[in-house]
């Protein structure tokens, strides 16, 4: 492009903020490495999908690629809302609960005002915070890796719109108990800040003190749930999560939303997941056991982990981790530096099928020797 582009400058904290990393096309990596059937345990995906009831339902809808999707999401808020024991006004469907979070931003913060969440944390929060011009503040981390909420109340001040509050958290896989929390929500209560409980990993909860958010967000009316059908139902590529809020918090949040922004097939998708609680299981049984697996494994390594609430487990080399990264990724494997969440030592390793567990076993046995 020769042209000289002449137009307005975009504004500063665009300009300044900086885009999520994406990782290369598993197909190119395969081509670069020359390795063939690469086992990606990198970005918390399930290894077995979505229930297969849902492949039939994309061949018998063949109408809905002429036809907008339904902007309402109806069938879909109708059931979630059963699900959940709420009202359909109380729910929100996102192209991926990213979206949700982001329409949080884009609802309730204008330049100048402040969100909080917790260091290393899911680093979607401080996205949308930058390029709504908004600033992002974080409460510090415990030696056990759990969010500090006492700093995270202390970060807070009068332009604090909406706190974020992943539990369990990604990267570290930790969470936060009821009776901190619970004192916690009273405080932001107070302060009339929202408080999202991003909640992507709930359905691999194992500790028993967790507290489930919808009965907390039917204690603390400023609560917003966030929930997600890309982790254990295994559709990330799908693009489907949703938001559990107050009817005016919904309200609010409805204005921001694009009108067709998830496809028919999505929909559809997410409904027939929600009918086949056995895939649902079986995803999250595989997930526990190969979590306790791995855990010893790392354990039996001689590295350092902490207990995950997640498909995934925090993995601390205490050294660079790239090296190891690059050489896995040599052996056929990806994983994921954490680095841009702050973490220097350590890679992110998603669970994997029982199969997958066992390659990575082998093959970071062999890196490290
Ligand atoms: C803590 C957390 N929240 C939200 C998301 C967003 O997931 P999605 O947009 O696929 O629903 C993720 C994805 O990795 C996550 O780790």
């Amino acid at each position: 492009m020769s042209e000289r582009l002449n137009i307005h400058p975009v504004p500063q904290y665009i300009e300044e903020s900086i885009p999520y990393q994406p990782g290369k096309p598993m197909e190119e990596l395969e081509r670069e490495l020359g390795v063939s059937d690469i086992i990606k345990l990198a970005s918390n995906e399930s290894p077995i999908g979505p229930s297969p009831k849902i492949y039939s339902q994309i061949n018998d809808n063949v109408d809905a690629v002429r036809l907008y999707p339904d902007a309402a999401h109806y069938y879909l808020r109708e059931r979630l809302a059963k699900e959940n024991g709420v009202s359909p006004e109380e729910i929100i469907i996102g192209n991926g609960s990213n979206e949700v979070l982001e329409f949080l931003v884009r609802t309730f913060c204008v330049p100048g005002d402040n969100i909080v969440s917790c260091a290393v944390a899911f680093i979607a929060y401080r996205i949308s915070a930058k390029i709504h011009g908004v600033e992002y503040r974080e409460g510090k981390l415990r030696n056990d890796l759990k969010a500090d909420l006492s700093s995270m109340s202390t970060a807070c001040d009068e332009r604090t719109k909406v706190v974020f509050l992943p539990n369990p958290n990604n990267p570290t896989g930790t969470y936060v108990e009821k009776q901190e929390l619970c004192s916690f929500l009273e405080e932001m209560r107070k302060r009339k800040c929202l408080v999202v409980l991003d909640s992507a990993y709930y359905e691999y909860v194992i500790a028993k003190d967790y507290v489930d958010p919808i009965k907390l967000y039917k204690e603390y009316p400023n609560i917003v749930v966030t929930r997600t059908f890309s982790k254990a139902y295994g559709m990330g590529g799908l693009r489907v999560g949703y938001g559990i809020a107050h009817p005016d918090v919904i309200t609010a949040m409805w204005k921001v939303k694009m009108p067709f922004n998830v496809t028919s097939f999505t929909l559809n998708a997410a409904l027939i997941a929600l009918d086949d609680m056995e895939h649902l299981k079986k995803s999250v049984d595989l997930n526990t056991q190969g979590l306790e697996k791995m855990q010893n494994a790392y354990k039996e390594m001689g590295l350092r982990t902490w207990p995950s609430q997640g498909n995934f487990v925090l993995v601390d080399f205490e050294r660079d981790p790239i090296p190891i990264y690059s050489a896995l990724l040599k052996e056929g494997l990806i994983t994921r530096p954490v680095i841009d969440f702050g973490l220097k030592t350590h890679l992110r390793i998603t669970i994997g099928t029982k199969e997958q567990n066992e390659k990575l076993v082998a093959r970071l046995e062999k890196v490290l020797s």
